[in-house]
C-alpha cells in the first residue's frame, strides 16, 4: 500500500490537480485509492465538492489522536462524486501545527493514524499544504513516497534544493521515505523557457524527472470547480491524456523501485 505525499512548499505548482487527477487516473487503471487532505485551506475536498466542512474531518480525528482518545480516520473517509473516498480537511487544521509541536513523537502522529488502515488500499495520496511545517513533516514521515509537481513556468531550481534539504531532515525520521519524481505542470511546448526548464531539471535530476508533462489546460482548473475529476469532466481533454500518462508512468517506475527492493 504505497502511501505518496504530493508535496512542494510553492503554492500553485498543482499539488492539489495532481493529487485528484493522478488518483482518478489509477482509479481508472483498477487500483483502490484512497485520498487524505492535509492542506487547511482544503482545496482538495472543495475540488471533489466537498464545500462544507464535514462535522468529522482529519483535525477532529488528529485531536482524538493527540489526547490519546484513539483518532479513527475510517469514521471520516467520505464518497465523493469521482468515486474516490476522501479524509477531508478544515480551516481548523492550520491551528493544528501549534497544538503538535508540544506533542510527544509530533512527527509521526498521521503515521500512527494511517497505520490503522493498513491493507485496505492500494495507495494513499496525501494533499501537502504549499509550506513545510508539521503538516507536510507529518504527511512525509507517514509516506514511502514524495511526488513533486513543479510549474514550468519559472526555474524552480532555489526552492527546490531547499526542499532537498528539509527531506535529507526528514528522511532521517522516516528511512523508507524515497523520492518518487518530479514532474512539470501547466507545461507549453511551444514556449521555449518551458522545454529549457525541462531539460535543465533532467539535468539536475536525471532519470528522477518524470518524462511525462502535464500540459496547460483550462479544463483541469474547470473540473475543479464542478466538483470531480478529469476524467468525469472531459475524458477527451489534454489533461485526461496526461495524467493518464503520468499514471501508467508512476506504476512503472513502482514496480522498478519494487524489483530492486526484492533484489536485496
Ligand atoms: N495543467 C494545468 N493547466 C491549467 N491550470 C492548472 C493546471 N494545473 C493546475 N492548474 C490550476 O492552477 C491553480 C493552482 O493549482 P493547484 O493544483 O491548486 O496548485 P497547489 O495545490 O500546488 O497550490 C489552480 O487554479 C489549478 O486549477
Ligand atoms: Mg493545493
Amino acid at each position: 500500500m504505497p502511501i505518496i505525499s504530493i508535496a512542494i512548499q510553492k503554492g500553485g505548482s498543482g499539488k492539489t490537480t495532481t493529487t485528484l487527477n493522478l488518483a482518478a487516473a489509477l482509479q481508472r487503471q483498477g487500483k483502490n485509492v484512497l485520498l487524505f487532505d492535509a492542506d487547511p485551506q482544503a482545496s482538495l475536498s472543495e475540488a471533489l465538492g466537498v464545500r462544507d466542512e464535514p462535522e468529522n474531518n482529519l483535525f477532529t480525528e488528529l485531536t482524538r489522536e493527540i489526547k490519546g482518545q484513539g483518532g479513527d480516520l475510517q469514521r471520516v473517509i467520505i464518497p465523493t462524486k469521482s468515486g474516490l473516498p476522501l479524509i477531508p480537511s478544515s480551516i481548523e487544521l492550520a491551528g493544528a501545527e501549534l497544538e503538535l509541536v508540544s506533542v510527544y513523537g509530533r512527527e509521526q502522529v498521521f503515521t500512527w493514524m494511517l497505520d490503522k488502515l493498513a491493507g485496505k488500499y492500494d495507495f494513499i495520496l496525501i494533499d501537502c499544504p504549499p509550506a513545510i511545517g508539521m503538516l507536510t513533516v507529518n504527511a512525509l514521515v507517514a509516506s514511502d513516497f514524495i511526488l513533486m509537481p513543479l510549474q514550468a513556468e519559472f526555474l524552480p531550481l532555489k526552492g527546490l534544493r531547499s526542499f532537498m534539504h528539509h527531506f535529507n531532515a526528514v528522511h532521517k525520521l522516516n528511512r523508507k521515505l524515497e523520492i518518487l519524481g518530479f514532474v512539470l505542470t501547466r507545461y507549453d511546448q511551444r514556449k521555449i523557457m518551458n522545454r529549457e526548464i525541462f531539460q535543465l531539471l533532467e539535468q539536475e535530476f536525471g532519470e528522477k524527472m518524470f518524462q511525462t508533462r502535464i500540459r496547460s489546460s483550462i479544463q483541469l482548473a474547470k473540473a475543479q470547480q464542478e466538483g470531480t475529476d478529469i476524467f468525469h469532466y472531459d475524458p477527451h481533454s489534454h489533461g485526461a491524456d496526461d495524467y493518464a500518462a503520468l499514471a501508467a508512468e508512476l506504476l512503472t517506475r513502482l514496480e522498478a523501485v519494487t524489483a530492486a527492493q526484492a533484489a536485496v
